[in-house]
């Protein structure tokens, strides 16, 4: 009963918006986190459905007073699940249903005209309404290559569909079944499967050689780059996507800092660098506002990425209309969470060292996003905006002069969950590392198969099988609210792709 019970009190929180999904499932406690999340994840995806079902089966009628929530994940499980795992006092109750209750969804498919349950779903706006968010699956350079998965999956019958040209050819392919996949166009690797595809048992997931990750997720590290041996903080760190992927970038060499407040998650995350094969790491359960940024300890740091807590509304399960009082309630929230995210990002520009900050929200709202960069970039008048990824088709909220260089994502415009992303540099930057200069692009290129000047060159209508390093950076960027233009390029110089 504990999954079951577990799962309802979460389903409470998020109706209260105590928390995103991942949060609370961490939170609980519950010892089987995966069960726990695919089980609310369907849940949330098949709640239409669910509450249509109750209803008209009249199951919360009973004199025991079933709880609506409780009926809901009980319900999931017994009609689209694994049939009831647990159920304690109220097993019997649901099973003396069961027929009513398969009777009503029979008899909802008939008035729907549709005949099977995905179909029912879709008819029924389930989940957000939107399409389907695709499989995004990141290959760990740590443990493996891109063409030794591709090799795998295509012996065990999986077709190989080549890289995507567009983010329109990943929405047709995501809502199509069946074993078959694209690589990424933005981000070399990452692979990207049909929205259905379950990968929890796949030996290559269990170790640690794919990461689970949205394709958002993977802009931060990505875009802050650093070069292999390079020092970087992850300054909210847990449980460690970023980490790992920057681990990845820097191919565990050199050092990533990854500080986290929350102890639980800590533990999460270290179990999951274990497995990911990251040994670059030093993990600190500190608050990173509180780590003296002129410690000699910290004195290579170039680069910080910096994912701070946030209102988590990019996220699939918070995207929900709110009443007035929810609304108010989140106002305030915002203004915390988004005072808190001003103070983070000023302290990361306050490290002595630092040339490169990713800024990076998995959050809807201006508040934390545009008005957080807009505010920094203020007071920090030694930083500018370099415009993060030009080909990416969402741009940053027109809200000051330059906010186009920060990016958004969406379910809707880049099929990925809500993100936002800013990249902040320091204004004498090419002072400062000239010594690392050309080698250090060249680096950069190998590790992550994108120069960070380039990035827009990979993404964008680049089908050859090559790309083009170009010898300085010369990426658009904003001084003090005006967009300096970007110089045209003179030489180029080619790289074979891995
Ligand atoms: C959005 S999550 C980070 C996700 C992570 N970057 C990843 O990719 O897996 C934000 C994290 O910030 C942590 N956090 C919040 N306030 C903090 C602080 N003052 N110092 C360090 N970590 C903090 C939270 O515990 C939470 O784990």
């Amino acid at each position: 009963m504990a999954l079951y019970q577990t799962a309802a009190g979460i389903l409470d929180k998020l109706h209260r918006k105590e928390g995103a999904v991942k949060t609370l499932v961490y939170d609980s406690g519950y010892k089987n986190v995966r069960q726990l999340y695919a089980l609310l994840c369907e849940t949330l995806r098949f709640s239409p459905v669910l509450e249509d079902v109750i209803t008209s089966a009249e199951l919360l009628r009973g004199p025991k007073k079933l709880p609506l929530n409780l009926a809901k994940v009980l319900v999931y499980d017994l009609l689209f699940g694994k049939g009831l795992q647990c159920g304690g006092r109220w097993k019997a109750t649901i099973l003396a249903h069961r027929a009513r209750l398969q009777a009503e969804l029979a008899k909802l498919k008939v008035k729907k005209k549709v005949s099977s349950n995905q179909d029912l779903l879709t008819s029924m706006g389930g989940t957000t309404g939107g399409p389907a968010l695709p499989r995004y699956v990141r290959v760990n350079t740590l443990k493996t290559s891109v063409s030794e998965v591709i090799t795998y999956f295509t012996r065990k019958g999986y077709t190989y569909l080549g890289k995507a040209r567009s983010i329109e050819e990943i929405g047709e392919f995501a809502q199509k079944r069946g074993k078959r996949f694209l690589q990424d166009l933005h981000i070399p690797d990452l692979l990207v499967f049909p929205s259905d595809t379950d990968f929890h048992k796949d030996s290559l997931y269990t170790a640690g050689h794919l990461i689970l990750q949205d394709k958002a997720s993977c802009l931060p590290a990505l875009l802050l780059s650093p070069p292999v041996g390079a020092h970087v903080i992850d300054a909210c760190a847990a449980p460690g996507n970023k980490t790992s992927h920057l681990a990845a970038i820097l191919q565990n060499k050199g050092k990533v800092f990854a500080f986290d407040l929350d102890t639980k998650r800590l533990a999460t995350m270290s179990t999951l660098l274990l497995r990911a094969g990251v040994t670059c790491q030093e993990l600190a359960n500190q608050d990173f506002l509180t780590i003296n940024s002129s410690d000699p300890k910290y004195q290579k740091v170039h680069h910080i990425l910096l994912d701070p807590s946030c209102s988590g509304s990019g996220m699939p399960d918070r995207m929900r209309t709110l009443d007035e009082e929810a609304e108010s309630k989140q106002n305030e929230r915002l203004e915390a969470l988004s005072a808190f995210q001003s103070r983070a990002l000023s302290h990361a520009l306050s490290f002595p060292s630092v040339q490169n900050v990713v800024y990076s929200t998995c959050s809807v709202h201006q508040q934390e996003n545009e008005d957080v960069v807009k505010n920094i970039l203020e007071q920090h008048t030694d930083f500018r905006l370099v415009k993060a990824l030009p080909s990416w088709p969402v741009r940053g909220l027109n809200t000051f002069p330059g906010s186009d260089c920060c990016l958004r994502a969406s379910l809707s415009e880049t099929l990925t969950n809500g993100f936002f992303v800013a990249l902040f540099q320091r204004k004498n930057k090419d002072c400062k590392s000239s010594n690392t200069g050309k080698e250090q692009r060249v680096t950069d290129v190998k590790s992550t198969g994108i120069a960070p000047d380039e990035k827009q060159s990979s993404d964008s209508d680049d089908k050859s099988d090559t790309i083009h390093v170009p010898l300085k950076r010369k990426a658009d960027h904003v001084e003090n609210g005006k967009t300096k233009a970007k110089k045209p390029r003179k030489k180029k110089h080619k790289i074979n792709k891995a």
